[in-house]
């Protein structure tokens, strides 16, 4: 039997999910129900789009992106883990073995379960298979597991087991990239006050003075965040909410129009109409997780009408 029939029977539920090969033969769950529409490729367990019903997408795609098996996708929600960024407790700079943002985003997930819930959303929970070359990255005896909830609201959550018998610590994000009407007319509150590192000015440590605006590239990671942020989309008249639970850090970037043009799954000028707003642990917001115990993120993106 093949991978996609196996699926459809094992865990397809009429009108709410099925599963399909899409480009490139990537497998994709494919979730349309009374609230939304959502599809999440099993390699990464990356969920590509994200629509609420009757309402705009929520979860920006680059139009360049690439589907290729092993790469990263350019848009979409990629699941930073175990490491955020380059890997912190090795030579980042010259050991290249270590990908930027981990391990997960590139590897492949298996499907354990998938429910329709009483609501009408549905369910679908993710666990990560570590094959030996990301094992040797990642010697951590560990599960993750990733749940995915697409109803009126998209709700995500990133689960850590530590199974093995030491401690070990990991930085993590949810490299969500949002779409917004345009990047003069969007602000970010929430973080006003806020410590952050500023990435595109060598690392160095700064406050935020107010609502976040992007001018220019922004890559900056703001320490000790664990309350809720709001996108404000003037253009489109809508707030897009971020609720979450066991992150301490945002990361906000934007890569703006230079570095854009060097990427070639960009797409000319499409930095315009996205912007990522990363629930994350990350520097010294990593989380320790002891044997035998386990660390949740979770978010819930919510879109309200202005
Ligand atoms: C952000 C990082 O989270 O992701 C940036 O802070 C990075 O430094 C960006 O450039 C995109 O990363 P990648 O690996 O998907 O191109």
């Amino acid at each position: 039997m093949d991978e996609v029939t196996n699926l459809n029977q094992r865990f397809a539920i009429h009108g709410h999910l099925s599963f399909e090969a899409g480009e490139d033969g990537l497998l994709m769950a494919n979730v349309q129900n009374m609230h939304a529409q959502a599809e999440i490729m099993l390699q990464g367990a990356h969920i590509l789009t994200y629509q609420p019903a009757d309402d705009a997408p929520l979860i920006w795609l680059s139009p360049k992106a690439k589907y290729i098996p092993g790469k990263a996708v350019r848009g979409g929600v990629p699941i930073c883990w175990p490491w955020f960024g380059n890997y912190e407790s090795g030579n980042p700079e010259t050991d290249k073995n270590f990908p930027a943002h981990g391990i997960a985003r590139t590897a492949m997930w298996e499907v354990i379960d998938s429910e329709k819930l009483p609501n009408g959303a549905t369910r679908i929970t993710f666990a990560l298979l570590i094959d030996e070359a990301a094992a040797k990255l990642w010697p951590h005896p560990c599960a993750l597991h990733y749940i995915v909830t697409v109803g009126r609201d998209l709700i995500i959550e990133l689960v850590t087991h530590n199974t093995g018998s030491s401690p070990f610590t990991i930085t993590e994000a949810l490299h969500t990239y949002f779409v917004i009407g345009d990047i003069d007319a969007v602000q970010v509150s929430g973080l006003e006050g806020c410590a952050y590192i500023d990435k595109v000015d060598g690392f160095k440590r700064k406050t935020e003075p107010e609502k976040v605006k992007v001018t220019s590239e922004v890559d900056r990671v703001y320490l000790n965040t664990a309350e809720d942020c709001v996108i404000e989309d003037h253009k489109l008249r809508r707030n897009i909410l971020v609720t979450k639970s066991g992150s301490d850090s945002t990361v906000v970037w934007n890569p703006w129009a230079e570095k854009a043009a060097q990427m070639a799954d960009m797409g000319e000028g499409s930095y315009r109409g996205m912007l990522c707003v990363e629930s994350a642990n990350a520097a010294e917001n990593a989380v320790t997780i002891a044997p035998g115990h386990h660390h949740s993120m979770r978010v819930v993106y919510a879109m309200q009408r202005g």
